[in-house]
């Protein structure tokens, strides 16, 4: 065996130097993570091909091209198929590996699935084209890995076991998530047939010599290959990279530079330098990935920059220094604040995170765990008085108490499991087993609800995971119901013309002449805009004749603020025409989704009882009745985005 020491063994410094004696493999992630970690996972496929051929000549050990968030966003957001990316990519990289990012039982959804589901998913994202598959569970409760594990080997492809990285204290150690604790886990992926270990540092966290014990340990006490996969969020990971790879470390994961730093992960063109020469050499030729980069940076990026959250200077977030908080969770939290006028309270949040996750049994923060603390928490600041905590609940909590995620590293407060599983629909009594041992089969039931729309098992699939907005899609697809604009991508010109006008309007050359305008209708009215001391007289005419003025004296209601990233559809509230039917109102807490009515108009209900499911950042919210009476009227349906405040349904 080889020492980990990194020596200079050559001074040929030319693309076809021979070999390092053992090389650094990279896998690149910026067809997957790099975008979801800075663009909201909004990367298109169309935007992947110009760079695919040449990536496929880099010599990467992998790169990851599929699941995590990808699946969710690209038939929520994109009108694309996920599984046709797959088979896309695959066209143009035909030499490495594919890697997608799977969530054991979760698959590439937010709850655990049936076994039938996950045995599916599996052997049709091999069929489409993965070889690796890098699986985590956001409790690291392994028997969640089982079904998957099983049906992976089955297709003859690589498992990938993950640990999730996370602490309780600033550094390694402490009596939870210490090395003890890492070492087992590694022991049990072993025994359970892994082909490589991935340290999943999803928050940043790893320090660079807690990297360095934690590999070195690793090294010493299991033969697999140890892939390192941190984030480079709070500025550690170039550090934690090399010394990982002074311990021995096999892979690691980069981003080419356009899509590296900030929450996302390293950028993998230093680390070619830093190594070139030694005996860990990656044998990578940098021109070729400056080729790359050029056409990120000119081609795809344009597109994509007003996504990058540019509020801050900075590119290191020092909060998840201070928290602990993933990146990802953080944003959302902002968002989610700011779409309920509540971003003052986000030192609240930061204080109650804490003591919600040592509730919750001082879980992981990875998704889905991120989600369920972070909204949960959200909930708990803005709805709890001082004489109750934990006034609403989340459905995913409610599942996370009774075990359905999985076991918790420490045991959930016994108070909070008691009060999150009263009236819960499973039971009162928390389970101890595999959580999918309780789950019923549901694929076929899937089959039967989506019929004819579906065309074949993918489609079927889709659909048991995101049935709202799976079948939204399945819509766009075969052309039942068209694409909104929103979802629709934009050209490359369209972007320069947008970037053009926009500079012209900050040089104070304000409006374009447009030699093919409309002729000027009756409706025209103008409007006078005063912006500080300067004023605009402008002119504006309704597109499809003249607007029609209300009938009814009241207030007009407020028009709905379309949340951030919301599907495209918004209802507004009814018009003020026709007054609503006089009860009690159940107005939404919070802007979102409506996942379903558990009640129809005439349905008696009584006060608590669940009426409708909100979703709202990616969690289940049941709303309960206010009062108990009869359902006199519903103003939603599934699929629809409601803002905050509105009328979910009347009870008299
Ligand atoms: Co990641």
């Amino acid at each position: 065996m080889s020492d980990n020491t990194v020596q200079m063994t050559q001074m040929n410094y030319d693309s076809d130097r021979p070999a390092a004696e053992n090389p650094v493999k990279i896998m690149d992630l910026t067809l997957r993570d790099g975008h979801q970690s800075l663009f909201a996972t909004r990367g298109r496929t169309e935007d992947m091909i110009p760079v695919a051929e040449l990536m496929d000549e880099v010599g990467f050990w992998a790169i990851e091209t599929w699941g995590g968030a990808t699946f969710d966003t690209m038939h929520r957001f994109l009108n694309e198929d996920p599984w046709e990316r797959l088979r896309t990519l695959k066209r143009y990289i035909k030499k490495t590996p594919f890697s997608m990012l799977l969530r054991a039982q979760n698959l590439v959804g937010y709850r655990n699935y049936a076994d039938d589901l996950a045995e599916a998913f599996v052997e049709r994202s091999a069929e489409n084209g993965m070889d690796i598959f890098r699986t985590f569970d956001a409790l690291n409760d392994y028997r969640n890995f089982e079904t998957v594990v099983k049906q992976i080997k089955a297709c003859g492809k690589h498992f990938q076991g993950c640990i999730c990285y996370t602490m309780t204290e600033p550094r390694l150690g402490g009596d939870v998530y210490n090395l003890e604790y890492y070492l087992a886990k590694a022991r049990d992926l072993e025994a359970m047939g892994a082909d490589s270990i991935c340290i999943k540092d999803m928050a940043g966290l790893l320090a660079p010599y807690d990297a360095y014990e934690l590999v070195k340990a690793l090294k010493t006490n299991v033969t697999l290959p140890i892939h390192l996969h941190s984030h480079f969020t709070s500025g550690m990971s170039p550090m934690t990279h090399l010394k990982a790879i002074e311990a021995g470390v096999d892979i690691i994961d980069t981003c080419m530079t356009p899509y590296a730093y900030r929450t996302s992960h390293a950028a993998v063109e230093p680390l070619v330098m830093t190594l070139l020469g030694t005996n860990r050499d990656t044998g990578f030729d940098i021109k070729k990935l400056a080729t790359i980069n050029e056409i990120f940076e000119k081609e795809v990026l344009p597109k994509y920059k007003h996504l990058l959250d540019d509020s801050k200077v900075s590119i290191i977030d020092i909060n998840v220094l201070l928290h602990q908080t993933p990146g990802g969770m953080l944003s959302n939290l902002v968002n989610q604040l700011r779409e309920m006028d509540a971003l003052d309270k986000i030192g609240e949040v930061y204080r109650e995170l804490p003591r919600v996750r040592r509730d919750l049994g001082q879980i992981p923060l990875v998704t889905p765990t991120s989600q369920i603390v972070g909204v949960q928490t959200v909930n708990n600041v803005l709805h709890d008085t001082p004489e109750e905590r934990y006034k609403m609940i989340t459905g995913q909590v409610k599942d996370l108490c009774y075990g359905l995620y999985g076991k918790t590293a420490v045991p959930i407060n016994p108070e909070v499991q008691k009060k999150a599983l009263k009236g819960y629909p499973r039971g009162e009594e928390p389970i101890t087993c595999r959580p999918a041992e309780v789950l019923e089969p549901e694929l076929e039931k899937a089959r039967e609800a989506v019929g004819e729309l579906a065309k074949d098992i993918d489609d079927v699939i889709l659909y048991a995971q995101f049935p709202v907005t799976g079948k939204k899609f399945l819509e766009w697809k075969y052309g039942i119901t068209p694409a909104p604009k929103e979802v629709q991508p934009v050209t490359i010109e369209e972007v320069r013309k947008k970037d053009e006008i926009i500079k012209k309007a900050k040089a104070g050359q304000l409006v374009e002449k447009k030699s093919n305008a409309p002729a000027k209708t009756d409706a025209l009215r103008s409007f006078n805009v005063f912006i500080d001391q300067e004023y605009f007289r402008v002119d504006v005419d309704p597109v499809g004749g003249p607007m029609v003025a209300r009938a009814s004296a009241a207030p007009a209601p407020p028009q709905p603020v379309v949340p951030a990233a919301a599907p495209a559809v918004v209802r507004a509230e009814p018009a003020a025409a026709v007054p609503p039917p006089s009860g009690s109102l159940l107005l939404a807490p919070m802007p979102g989704m409506i996942v379903k009515y558990e009640k129809k108009v005439g349905d008696k209900v009584e006060q608590g009882e669940t009426v409708v499911v909100l979703e709202a950042m990616k969690m289940e919210n049941a709303l309960p009745a206010p009062t108990s009476g009869t359902i006199k009227a519903i103003d939603f349906a599934s699929g629809d985005s409601i803002t905050k405040g509105a009328v979910l349904c009347v009870i008299g």
